[in-house]
């Protein structure tokens, strides 16, 4: 049981680099005439489905309205808002657990070998802490930042969002040893890698923030209010280099916490390697779609990596 994680996150990676090879290869026959089937309504949303004149009508009838990402945010805060209130009560008050979570830990974690199981738990507790502030940022951007058009999302991609999110906060409670002891002195142990992974969180954070804010001010006048819904060129901070600098953020924050766990945490590799592929994915249609939209796009800009694709 305790690498069923890893291993799920392992399938989710591959069926995300799959989609993006497959999404290669079909983006050769689009360019000769070809239609957009049921895997390519799938694996888009937002600004590049609206890009698809050709979906059948049934198709859309499992369309719900791209703004409400912002569910996934709300789920994300009070679930892991809730696991990170589990871990410090376990963690340093002897508070009492909730049998369910305490069964599901011990049964989707492994037990340390390793002497030091306190610092283990203390970067697992950290890495709980940047999932929950960042769904906190994130929440707080949909609600008082973006500005969203009449965009869609097909409903399985709204079930997988709502279900990352629960599993991606139950899978940092994993990487607390199942052999710690609850309840012991509070002992906090800085190490040279919890530096590191925080800066380089609150780097991504930022860049992250500014990227949402200049989409967002696509949309609005100098007074802050919405002008219009369309879709236009942004420039500004990493736009100069991909078109997708808030989704290259979004690696970065999930690289940052593997630094966080100390490096050398193989499952959460698995969820990074997930980010890279689902985010380069939708950065590949994203950039195309501007492609395409746009003659005047800067030929210089990548998708996803800045300088490398
Ligand atoms: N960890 C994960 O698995 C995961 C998965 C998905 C997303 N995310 C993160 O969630 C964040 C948002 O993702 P997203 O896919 O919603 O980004 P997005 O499609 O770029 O949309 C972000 C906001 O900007 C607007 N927008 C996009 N392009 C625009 C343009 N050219 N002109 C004007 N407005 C524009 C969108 O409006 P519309 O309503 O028109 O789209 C939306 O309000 C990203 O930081 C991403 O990394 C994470």
């Amino acid at each position: 049981m305790p690498a069923v994680l890893g291993l799920l996150w392992a399938l989710l990676a591959a069926a995300f680099l799959a989609a993006l090879l497959l999404e290669q290869a079909q983006a050769q026959a689009r360019r000769s005439g070809g239609g957009v089937g049921f895997f390519q309504d799938l694996i888009r949303y937002g600004k590049t489905k609206s890009d698809c004149e050709q979906r059948p009508a049934w198709l859309r009838l499992f369309d719900v309205p791209k703004r409400w990402f912002t569910h996934f945010y709300v789920v994300s805060v009070l679930w892991n808002g809730f696991l990170l209130i589990w871990l410090i009560q376990a963690r340093f008050l002897r508070g009492s657990l909730s049998s369910w979570l305490q069964h599901l830990h011990h049964a989707l974690s492994r037990a340390s070998q390793n002497e030091d199981i306190e610092s283990e738990c203390f970067s697992a507790l950290l890495v709980l802490l940047l999932l929950w502030l960042h769904s906190f940022r994130r929440l707080a951007e949909c609600l008082c930042t973006s500005v969203f058009s009449n965009g869609v999302l097909h409903i399985v991609q709204y079930c997988f969002g709502l279900g990352y999110y629960i599993t991606v906060g139950l899978t940092v409670l994993c990487q607390v040893p199942s052999n710690f002891r609850s309840g012991e002195e509070l002992s906090v142990q800085i190490c040279w890698y919890h530096i590191i992974g925080i800066v380089m969180y609150i780097w991504a954070s930022l860049h992250q923030h500014r990227c949402l804010v200049i989409l967002a001010n696509l949309r609005k006048s100098k007074s802050g209010k919405v002008v219009n819904l369309s879709h236009s060129i942004p420039f500004g901070d990493w736009f100069e280099r991909v078109s997708c600098p808030h989704y290259f953020a979004e690696l970065l924050i999930y690289v940052s916490m593997a630094i966080t766990l100390g490096f050398h945490n193989v499952t959460w590799w698995f969820v990074v390697m997930y980010v890279l592929f689902s985010q380069a994915l939708t950065a590949v249609l994203c950039h195309e779609f501007y492609q395409n939209r746009f003659s005047s796009y800067p030929k210089h800009r990548k998708a996803f990596i800045p300088f490398v694709f």
